[in-house]
């Protein structure tokens, strides 16, 4: 999607939920939100970029009663470690709250209160699981039972094992509970829904108008040809924001946790006296954009903008859905431990190698296949075998020879191959493709390499001082090569680029650097350093 100039931007990622730590099958919401992000930024546009905590939800208040502690200390612990795995990450929000925030559950309530208003909530007796020993109802992932639709076992919300369908309380077959895991019952139960039917014309067209990644959009709009159920809207439960009038009753986490992205744009912007959050959110003033995984496209693409229209708000322009990680084929689980923790992967790696590997491993909306030998290969022979040989040559040669960037002018056909890689690199971003942004950036290097090698520079310097000019401006055409490829590549590692930045002579701050930076002539006679590597080869 091509972007307005004019217009203010804000980017989203999905709020991870925090009942357990950051796997790096999360990172694929959030490293590419940062790359888009940072080069818009690098474009020259008016980015917000914002996240945060989704503290709602059975699995927190289950993982609270399985370890005997508060749903709030849950959250806490979580919502820190998430901080801390995107400080490490450097991926860096303007804000991240959280959903239990006071502002939220004001924003949470305004916008239930305006849907019941406008007519699209309705009150529904259903039948409700309930345990006679535990004495309670037990909503959606307490309870396990056979799926009505294939017959596997499944989760009172979601066939998460088979066929994948979301589940409307009631509905789950010989239900028991998983606290105790006694057979349960079915009661009756007053609950409220969101009269989602009646969005399915509205969400047809809103769609065709969609932009972001394609698989969000036809993902959505087969839902949107076959069904759209009424959403059960609320649940029995204590933790979570109270349903309007109603203090036995909270209401289901999905209403909420969206809201978020509307609470927190209030919460950064609390006291700006240049925009005010409704900018974005109530006049259309601006291009809002979600980051988020394929499992949650039904929620953002269809219960969302429904919301959003019910209750009279801006609606996202762009939703873009990445792939799903898997690991050695399969996917990911923490039960049967086929998992792989950030914080591990980071104990032993340097972050930046990470974000590579998230970002170039496979196309944006393709599953990406994790291996510790694809980790392996991607960073010894791309990271190690071109990027950091090409620097590290360069800058041993140029540094024993010149200690300098040396005098002369710059090759156009630099300049002509830094442009191309540029306007490649900006249209993958416009696309989503940011696998392709990689690409296009790496065979600038590729490009620096083999100019080096052709004009065979170590000749040149021995042949007296018309050699040595020549071998000047081959050095400096190589360094201005250095200098495109450390800008561009900067949104995928900002901490590397950052070294690497310093290495060819530069002293400011990478990544405040805009793209017209790219043609601007590197300077002669900034100092270079003896080189450190940049990269380390990893050893299977
Ligand atoms: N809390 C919801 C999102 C609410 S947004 C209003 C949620 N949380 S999550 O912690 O389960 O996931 C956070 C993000 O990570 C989501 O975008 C999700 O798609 C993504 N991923 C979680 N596991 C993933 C993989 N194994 N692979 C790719 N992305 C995955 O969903
Ligand atoms: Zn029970």
């Amino acid at each position: 999607m091509e972007i307005p100039v004019d217009k203010p931007i804000l980017v989203t990622s999905a709020l991870p939920y925090v009942n357990g730590e950051c796997h790096i099958g999360h990172l694929r919401t959030y490293v590419p939100a940062d790359l888009y992000v940072r080069m818009l930024r690098k474009m020259c546009y008016n980015v917000r970029f914002i996240c945060g905590s989704d503290t709602h939800g059975t699995p927190i208040v289950l993982s609270a009663e399985a370890q005997g502690i508060t749903p709030k200390a849950v959250v806490k612990r979580y919502h820190e470690h998430f901080r801390q795995v995107f400080k490490a990450l450097n991926v860096d929000f303007d804000y991240y709250g959280q959903t239990d925030s006071e502002s939220n559950h004001r924003r949470t309530e305004e916008i239930v209160k305006k849907l019941i208003e406008n007519g699209y909530v309705y009150k529904k007796i259903t039948k409700q699981a309930y345990c006679n020993t535990c004495g309670r109802f037990l909503p959606d992932r307490y309870v396990e039972g056979k799926c009505p639709y294939c017959g596997a076992i499944a989760r009172g919300d979601e066939c998460d094992q088979s066929c994948g369908k979301h589940l409307e309380p009631g509905e789950i077959i010989e239900p028991k509970c998983k606290i105790c895991g006694n057979d349960a019952v079915f009661k009756d139960q007053e609950q409220f829904f969101f009269l989602l039917s009646a969005f399915a014309e509205f969400l047809a067209s809103y769609l065709d108008t969609l932009g972001g990644t394609l698989n969000a959009r036809n993902y959505a709009r087969e839902w949107v040809k076959k069904e759209l159920r009424d959403w059960c809207i609320t649940r029995n439960l204590d933790w979570g924001v109270k349903f309007p009038g109603r203090d036995d009753l909270v209401v289901y986490v999905w209403v909420d946790a969206p809201i978020g992205y509307i609470s927190f744009t209030e919460e950064l912007l609390k006291g700006n006296e240049d925009i005010s959050w409704d900018r974005y959110w109530k006049d259309d003033a601006a291009v809002i954009v979600h980051f988020i995984g394929t499992d949650i496209i039904y929620h953002h693409c269809i219960f969302w903008p429904a919301m959003l229209k019910g209750a009279g708000y801006s609606l996202p322009d762009a939703v873009v859905a990445s792939g799903m990680v898997k690991i050695n084929g399969e996917t990911f689980s923490k039960s049967r431990g086929n998992v792989v923790w950030t914080t591990e992967f980071l104990k032993r790696f340097h972050p930046d190698t990470l974000r590579y590997y998230i970002i170039s491993q496979s196309s944006h909306t393709k599953e990406l296949d994790f291996s510790w030998n694809s980790f392996a290969m991607r960073v010894n022979n791309e990271l190690v075998g071109v990027l950091g040989n090409l620097v590290h040559r360069v800058l041993t040669f140029a540094h024993k020879n010149f200690a300098m960037v040396p005098e002369g002018d710059i090759e156009e056909e630099i300049f002509v191959a830094i442009s191309k890689r540029r306007d490649e690199a900006i249209r993958a971003v416009e696309e989503y493709e940011f696998k392709k942004f990689v690409d296009a950036v790496m065979s600038l290097a590729d490009f620096g390499n083999r100019a080096f090698h052709r004009q065979e520079p170590w000749h040149l310097i021995k042949k007296g001082e018309e050699g040595k000019a020549r071998c000047g401006t081959v050095i400096k055409d190589v360094l201005q090569l250095l200098k495109a490829v450390c800008i561009l590549l900067e949104p995928v590692m900002p901490e590397k680029m950052q070294e690497m930045w310093h290495l060819i002579g530069m002293e400011s701050d990478v990544h405040s650097v805009k793209l017209d930076e790219l043609l601007v002539p590197i300077e002669s006679g900034q100092a270079l350093v003896k080189p450190k590597k940049l990269f380390r080869r990893i050893e299977l």
